[in-house]
């Protein structure tokens, strides 16, 4: 049987990276004997200056007839971010329940990190973060605008459940990885939430005595990204603390134009989301030029989702010889090949394991 898959390709380079990455899934679906069914939705800034919205009205339900979405990226100027942020992605998080947003960062050999002393294979870790609360809440508001009085309040969210699940996850994930678990806090300074967090993932450990935790300010742990990666297994983090990580973790691997995330339902009730970690980089779009590795590596985690880890592990294997064995690379990653040059050498590397 097919798997439906709705396929969002956004803004920007999103609707360059995604087509791209489309062949691969598709050329695995040849080699590893299934069938990937898309349907595209043009939803995103340009559907919202012809119609006032970023999706339709029942968007939610026409996406909901899907197994898994596939996105590019979203946000153009000329649209406010907050409007494209809060009316396409935000509610598909939210009303999937995609609470855990997991994020890989890896450094491939035949990648330079920033950071001197960083090798492939040392760095290699998953973040995961609070998807549906947290700091990006919408209760909050202005007064007395626009005189000296002005003020602005935002409230942060933290519920049991929604805290106890995102660590539970971590935790599970850890023990299947290498033990170690990381958790951001900051209680500190903000003497409310954290505290709650730290509490919940205390009662939480007592469940995983084998798995090794460490608790760290996220200042502190910004540090650590970049003085100590290697002692990184799995980091969990709030919303606001994991979005943050996550472009940093982008960074110290070499390039935000091949991190990937995925946007979890673990119950499977709702579809997931499979998006790239950057936005639409409107100072490259439509030049050809964008690293559709990002998008590529993002479709081999849905495979993964879908119940193929052999596609999914010959995907990551096929971007790791062209890392590796080649010098085809976009211009972020100091090549100077296009978007459909690196896509046909992963289809290349690909094609080998066929
Ligand atoms: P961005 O990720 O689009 O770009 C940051 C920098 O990284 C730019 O210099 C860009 O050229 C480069 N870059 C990003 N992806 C690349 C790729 N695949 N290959 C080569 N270089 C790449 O972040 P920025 O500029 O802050 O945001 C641009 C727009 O994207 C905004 O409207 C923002 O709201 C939106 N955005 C959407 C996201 C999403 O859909 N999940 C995530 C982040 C931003
Ligand atoms: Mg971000």
């Amino acid at each position: 049987m097919a798997h439906r898959i709705a396929v969002v390709p956004g803004d920007g380079i999103g609707r360059e990276v995604t087509p791209e990455a489309q062949r691969v899934l598709d050329r695995c679906g040849e080699i590893w004997s299934f069938e990937l069914e898309w349907s595209l939705f043009e939803w995103g800034c340009e559907y919202y200056l012809n119609t006032g919205r970023m999706m339709p009205e029942d968007g939610l339900e026409q996406l909901r007839q899907h197994e898994a979405i596939f996105l590019g990226a979203v946000g153009y100027p000329g649209v406010p971010d907050h409007v494209s942020l809060w009316g396409l992605l935000i509610p598909i998080r939210r009303t999937f329940q995609q609470y855990i947003n997991l994020r890989p960062v890896r450094l491939f050999d035949g990648i330079e990190s920033p950071l001197r002393k960083a090798s492939a294979g040392e760095l290699d870790f998953v973040i995961v973060r609070e998807n549906n609360e947290g700091e990006y809440s919408e209760i909050g508001g202005r007064l007395y605008r626009q005189t000296e009085h002005e003020l602005a309040v935002q409230q942060s969210t933290f519920t049991r459940r929604g805290t106890e699940r995102v660590i539970r996850y971590a935790f599970e994930l850890a023990q299947e990885r290498n033990g170690v678990l990381a958790s951001a806090t900051k209680s500190n300074g903000i003497i409310h939430t954290m505290p709650f967090w730290d509490e919940i993932f205390a009662q939480v450990s007592a469940d995983f005595p084998e798995v090794e935790t460490g608790q760290y300010h996220i200042d502190a742990l910004s540090a650590l990204f970049v003085l100590k990666p290697q002692s990184l297994d799995v980091v969990v983090a709030s919303n606001l603390f994991g979005d943050i990580l996550s472009d940093l973790g982008a960074a110290v691997a070499g390039s935000i134009g091949i991190a990937p995330s995925a946007n979890l339902n673990p119950e499977r009730e709702y579809p997931s989301m499979f998006e790239p970690v950057h936005g639409s980089a409107p100072d490259i779009a439509g030049r050809g030029i964008a690293n559709p590795i990002g998008q590529i590596w993002s479709g081999a985690m849905m495979l993964e989702h879908l119940g193929h880890p052999e596609a999914a592990a010959g995907v990551v294997s096929a971007i790791e010889r062209v890392l590796g064995e080649t010098s085809i690379r976009t211009p972020d990653l100091g090549g100077a090949s296009s978007t459909a040059e690196v896509t046909d050498a992963v289809l290349g590397a690909l094609n080998e394991q066929a």
